[in-house]
């Protein structure tokens, strides 16, 4: 049921100058998606009746497609945190309830956080602003939480406009704030821009309450929960801290891991109970893969299902609508793609399968080829169940094999072949008797007679 009562920002306007990118930072992918979609995620779980996101001129046609379910503002030209909240303004209207004001750059924040922080600004004493704070082993260019004797919250200076000893506080701005929406345009307002960088931040809000004598609280966060990203290893390590909690996950709903560590996945990957996941195995977007699936080293999946009991690989690459039926088995350097595998079939070894459907417990043989693209067109290959596709054949589609059929090792298949019927394609076989000794003969003699010249 919708909050009422509770409205979020996220800021997006920012290029991400430090990530040397044409994509703006906040598209950059974790897990699969664009780190904004994680936060976004996160925000929708406490179902808040708006949701703004505040965009540059710069930013808008990237960034706008991926936020399709909030509303946009518009920063033009970006002049800091605060700036951007302003620019949230009009989309604001009418709303006094509490407002989420986040960064997304921050994106790995959990609903568990928000819905304390949303606590903190109900909670005791009224607090105009209650401030995600954490303690990183490196505070870095942080902005510094400066709290009172009350152990309440006085103001947040920037690292830039710190002094040295204020440098030394360990206690450092996240970048979420839960705020009373009744104050927080009345709180800008009272900012200024007269700091190192020349910009009104969002920070100084918690100076302009105190002034207001309204009281400034702290919610303490995780480290690895709260890491801001502004470099490619800033997000370098928020991927890493993404998979290591995707990987828990996983092995805690009842996958075997044989080595996590070397195991990727998407934020959407669904495993079943009892897979098992050998080393080295990355799993893209969209991933489905039922119970009892074994799933060998150095596999690549994206976009696809693996019914119950199947194998893959090692080595194999499941693309895009492979749809792999229960207890079928593709095997090592094999690609399937836009195909559905019923169940029981086997593609074994070194094969492309594209635009094809398999029947049951057909199989596939050593080098089978589906030549799918004429150059132009994509083409559909059908082969029945229980059809045997000899080693190396190509089946040039569109072409359909009968159920039960056989085709021969090294045939090139252009006509349907019907029901348990055989199509061979290479000519009749000529045996040469003696040939070989001969050539060898006659070769040998030509090398010696060069030899002596
Ligand atoms: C900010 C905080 C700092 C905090 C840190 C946490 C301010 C002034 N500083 O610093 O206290 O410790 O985050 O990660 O708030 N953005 C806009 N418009 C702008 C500027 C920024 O939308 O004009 C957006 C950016 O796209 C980004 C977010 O706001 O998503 C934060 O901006 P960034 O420049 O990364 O702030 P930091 O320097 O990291
Ligand atoms: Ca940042």
């Amino acid at each position: 049921m919708t909050d009422a009562n509770l409205a979020a920002i996220v800021l997006a306007a920012g290029q991400g100058t430090r990530m040397k990118s044409d994509l703006p930072k906040v598209l950059h992918p974790l897990a699969g998606r664009p780190m904004i979609s994680h936060l976004l995620d996160s925000i929708g779980r406490l179902n808040p009746a708006r949701v703004v996101t505040v965009v540059s001129p710069a930013v808008r046609a990237a960034v706008e497609p991926v936020v399709v379910d909030t509303l946009i503002a518009v920063q033009d030209p970006p002049n800091g945190t605060g700036h951007a909240v302003m620019a949230a303004r009009a989309a604001m209207a009418g709303f006094t309830g509490d407002v989420l004001v986040m960064f997304g750059d921050t994106p790995l924040v959990t609903e568990g956080t928000l819905r304390a922080m949303q606590a903190a600004r109900r909670g005791a004493g009224n607090p105009a602003v209650a401030v995600l704070g954490f303690r990183p082993d490196d505070p870095a260019e942080y902005g510094r939480l400066i709290r009172g004797a009350d152990g309440n919250l006085n103001r947040i200076v920037e690292y830039r406009d710190a002094d040295a000893d204020e440098r030394t506080v360990g206690l450092c701005n996240a970048g979420v704030m839960a705020v009373d929406g009744a104050v927080l345009f009345d709180l800008l307002d009272a900012t200024d821009n007269d700091n190192a960088k020349g910009e009104y931040y969002l920070t100084d809000i918690i100076a302009a309450a105190r002034a207001a004598g309204r009281i400034c609280t702290v919610v303490e966060g995780d480290p690895d929960e709260v890491l801001g990203i502004n470099s490619r290893a800033q997000l370098a390590g928020a991927e890493a801290i993404l998979q290591n909690q995707l990987r828990a996950a996983a092995m805690a709903n009842g996958a075997t891991l044989t080595d996590p560590a070397t195991v990727y996945f998407s934020f959407d990957t669904l495993l079943g109970r009892d897979v098992t996941v050998g080393p080295n195995v990355v799993f893209g977007p969209g991933v489905d893969v039922a119970d009892g699936v074994e799933i060998k080293a150095f596999c690549h999946l994206e976009n696809c299902r693996v019914a119950a009991g199947a194998t893959i690989g090692p080595f194999a690459r499941l693309r895009p609508d492979a749809d792999i039926g229960p207890g079928a088995r593709v095997g090592n350097f094999v690609e399937v793609k836009n195909a559905r595998v019923a169940e029981g079939a086997k593609i074994n070894h070194l094969s492309y399968v594209g635009d094809t459907d398999v029947g049951a417990r057909a199989n596939i043989g050593a080098g089978t080829i589906t030549c799918n693209y004429d150059g132009f067109m994509k083409w559909r290959t059908e082969i029945g169940p229980g059809a045997s596709i000899g080693s190396n054949t190509s089946l040039v589609a569109p072409v359909t094999i009968g159920a039960g059929a056989i085709t021969g090792a090294g045939s090139v298949i252009r006509d349907d072949v019907p029901a348990d019927a055989l199509a061979v394609s290479a000519g009749p076989q000529t045996n040469k008797d003696g040939f070989a000794a001969g050539y060898r003969a006659a070769k040998a003699a030509e090398k010696a007679e060069k030899g002596k010249s």
